[in-house]
């Protein structure tokens, strides 16, 4: 709800109270956003559900509140219609004072929290040693723009890389690393082992064709958790290795991310077993300590446990995320969690979570929340892979956007006979092919799969990045052409009188709403929505109303105009980890 249905609903609530007497205190006006703009910009329906109760005709009701409601500085003066609709039209002069005031306002009229929270974004978080994988990009790009939006709102955001570090995984390859590289395990020299992923498919063959290197890979499992030195030292160089590989991709996409990986909370996993034991929920079920879960059954009916502890003593994903989750609410005082996943893991966060609460862990004030998203499809609706059905490496994902949107932006320069330097090209080029993966991922509902499709997320006229990068570069060529600076054109110069004016204002003070339901749904696609339509009604108004060519006093207000749209489009963007070009 933004500024303006917020001031609107307590007028019709002070109404509602004064037709039918304070018995009626707190009675929900249901103010919404008008069906059609015909009838104008907000419509309360309370006169339809108040009618049963007073034993009256909605329309009577309805005249009754109109007849009590002081809204004459925001609206025209309401209307009653079908069965008792109340009908508001915002004036004019109101929205021209509201534009002339976020022309003034950094934040461009979206308000920071009134209650800071600290809250933990738990995302990206890929496997040492093995492939960060198109579902790790979708949670890296999805939980950035998340963390953004929070940051924005002035939250104290903890951004946290939950690598897995840790396991039983690492025996094998440490085993293997013994082999091949003997001296690694004892130089202090960074190692370079080349291909990491092929470095775990060779130790994993390794691992499955012969039993007493299975044995070997044991021994290095006890000795990691032991923490000896040598093995720890493998461990740490794999770690260190991958790690540069991540950064590589953090980097390109400009993700700032703090590593807090598995291995952190290994020193804590005996302790939530002793508790959860001391709290009577563990019980021992073929060997292995578990939690029973309710509303989770397999196959024959029966309730599915929660391993925490298998039988030979090692601890688990569930038991690291149990740890993780009492380190994020007592050390990091976390009030909100959020995890940003597949959602093939809907299963596994219901069920620590469900186990963390019958605990006792999670105060009342602490909000646990996974955030799910669906697969990255190829263009014949299966899982995206390579021609030869490997899985894609990022890295040549994004290197294929960019040197695509080389080549698209090199055949418009020929096009138009322009001249530009090589590096010019290679910056445009680099946040066009970024901002379109990124554009494409967070533009989908996350929660469905969508097609991975580098001619769509690249097209100049789709819902895409290039498209509202586009009108941001457009609205500073006016600029350019005028030799407008934007930063002097003066307050108070909104004048509204074009319909396509009336609209795009209107829009305009539409932000704050849409901000603020984001951070609650946490789904940043409508931030994406609200881009693109904003894009295309300030298209609308560009067509109809010459700019530069008006007359004062409607020429500053227009310049005005394209300013906030330019601003809102710069802040907008920002915010889904997108930067903007003013030429390209
Ligand atoms: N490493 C996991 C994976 O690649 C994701 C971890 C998500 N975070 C968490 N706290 N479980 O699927």
């Amino acid at each position: 709800m933004n500024a303006t249905q917020e001031k609107l609903k307590v007028q019709l609530e002070q109404a509602i109270v004064a037709a039918f007497g304070p018995d009626f205190a707190g009675v929900d006006p249901i103010l919404v956003s008008a069906s059609n703009p015909k009838f104008g910009d907000y419509q309360a329906n309370v006169a339809l559900s108040l009618s049963k109760k007073k034993g009256l005709q909605p329309r009577a009701i309805a005249g009754a509140i109109v007849d009590k409601l002081d809204v004459s500085e925001i609206c025209e003066p309401p209307e009653i219609a079908g069965p008792g609709f109340i009908n508001l039209k915002l004036k004019t002069p109101y929205l021209e004072a509201q534009l002339n005031a976020i022309q003034a306002d950094p934040r461009l009229g979206v308000p920071a929290a009134k209650t800071p929270k600290r809250e933990i974004v738990d995302f990206s978080s890929p496997n040492i040693a093995k492939e960060m994988h198109v579902g790790h990009l979708r949670s890296t790009i999805i939980g950035d723009s998340i963390a953004r939006i929070l940051e924005f709102l002035g939250h104290d955001v903890l951004r946290l890389n939950h690598v897995g570090d840790w396991g039983t995984q690492f025996g094998m390859l440490i085993a293997y690393l013994r082999e091949v590289y003997p001296d690694a395990l004892t130089t202090a020299n960074a190692l370079d082992i080349g291909d990491l992923v092929s470095f775990y498919r060779k130790a994993k063959l390794r691992f499955d064709e012969d039993a007493a290197f299975q044995e070997t890979a044991r021994q290095e499992v006890v000795r990691l958790q032991a923490g000896a030195e040598d093995t720890l030292h493998a461990w740490k160089l794999l770690c260190e290795q991958s790690r540069r590989e991540f950064q590589i991709i953090y980097e390109l996409l400009d993700i700032k991310l703090i590593e807090r990986g598995e291995s952190f909370y290994n020193p804590l996993l005996s302790g939530v077993v002793e508790d959860l034991d001391k709290s009577g929920l563990l019980v021992e079920n073929q060997g292995a300590k578990c939690v029973f879960l309710e509303g989770f059954t397999n196959r024959e009916g029966e309730p599915l446990p929660l391993i925490v502890q298998k039988s030979d003593g090692g601890y688990n994903y569930a038991t690291t995320d149990l740890a993780s989750l009492r380190y994020r609410i007592q050390q990091d005082e976390a009030k909100r969690i959020i995890y940003v996943t597949d959602a093939g893991q809907g299963n596994h966060f219901a069920q620590f979570f469900q186990v963390a609460r019958k605990a006792g862990w999670i105060p009342d004030d602490v909000e646990l929340v996974h955030v799910p998203f669906g697969l990255v499809l190829g263009e014949d609706g299966r899982r995206y892979r390579t021609r030869s059905g490997d899985s894609v490496r990022l890295r040549d994902l994004l290197d294929e956007a960019v040197s695509r949107a080389h080549a698209d932006l090199k055949s418009r320069l020929q096009k138009e006979e322009r001249q530009e330097t090589e590096e010019f090209i290679n910056e445009v080029a680099r946040v066009v092919g970024i901002s379109a993966v990124k554009y494409a991922d967070l533009s989908q509902n996350r929660t469905s799969n969508y097609i991975f499709s580098y001619d769509k997320m690249l097209d100049l006229k789709g819902n895409t990045a290039p498209y509202m990068l586009y009108v941001y570069a457009r609205i500073h060529g006016i600029s350019r052409k005028g030799n407008i600076n934007f930063k002097e054109l003066g307050n108070n110069a909104v004048l509204l009188q074009h319909e396509t004016e009336l609209a795009l204002a209107k829009y305009l003070l539409q932000l704050d709403e849409v901000i603020s339901s984001v951070e609650q749904d946490l789904l940043p696609n409508r931030l994406c929505e609200y881009l693109f339509e904003l894009s295309q009604k300030f298209n609308q108004f560009y067509d109809r109303c010459p700019i530069l060519q008006a007359e004062e006093p409607q020429r500053t207000s227009r310049l005005v105009l394209c300013d906030l749209t330019a601003r809102t489009l710069k802040l907008g963007l920002s915010l889904l980890g997108i930067q903007v070009l003013e030429r390209m």
